[in-house]
């Protein structure tokens, strides 16, 4: 996927569908950031990615007052960030955000809370409310940008 990539995700399992696609893709070192406004469906695909890594019945909380949740995925560790009330980039480091990716992926939850300090190899993914449904607009950076992808 050498550019940007628009999907339309007509519904809730269309999202999660998203999600376990994504997992097949993500590997150890390698970041997915979600953004998008309250209700976009940013916890519903990471919750699908994280079960598709772990196991179908994996509990995948929010982690918005703990900032961080770690899982031991199949192939590699996997730690869920969500930076809403994150209150300085510094802290996202602090909670281990470097140690993550250093054997296992992250995926970000409200990445504008680094401020520009986002891990080179990272898929951007902005979800749109659209109607009933949602847009996600997929933009690669880094190692994310040879990775073939079909949607
Ligand atoms: N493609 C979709 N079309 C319609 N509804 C969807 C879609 N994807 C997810 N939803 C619904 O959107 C709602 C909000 O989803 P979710 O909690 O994942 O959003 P969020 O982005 O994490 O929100 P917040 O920022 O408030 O945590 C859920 O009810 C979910 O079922
Ligand atoms: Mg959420």
């Amino acid at each position: 996927m050498r550019g940007v990539s628009v999907i339309r995700l007509p519904d809730e399992p269309a999202t999660q569908a998203l999600g376990r696609k994504l997992a097949l893709a993500l590997r150890p070192g390698e970041a997915i950031c979600l953004s998008g406004p309250l209700g976009a469906g940013k916890s519903t695909l990471a919750r699908a990615l994280i079960r598709a890594l772990t196991t179908a019945t994996e509990e995948v909380p929010s982690p918005t007052f703990t900032l961080v949740q770690f899982y031991d995925g199949a192939d590699f560790p996997v730690a869920h960030f969500d930076l809403y009330r994150l209150s300085d980039p510094d802290e996202a480091y602090e909670i281990g955000l470097d140690e993550a990716l250093e054997g296992g992926a992250a995926l970000i939850e409200w990445p504008q809370r680094l401020e520009g300090r986002l891990p080179a190899d990272r898929l951007d993914i902005e979800i749109a409310i659209d109607g009933d449904g949602r847009t996600a607009r997929l933009t690669p950076h880094g190692a994310w940008k040879d990775r073939p992808l079909e949607f």
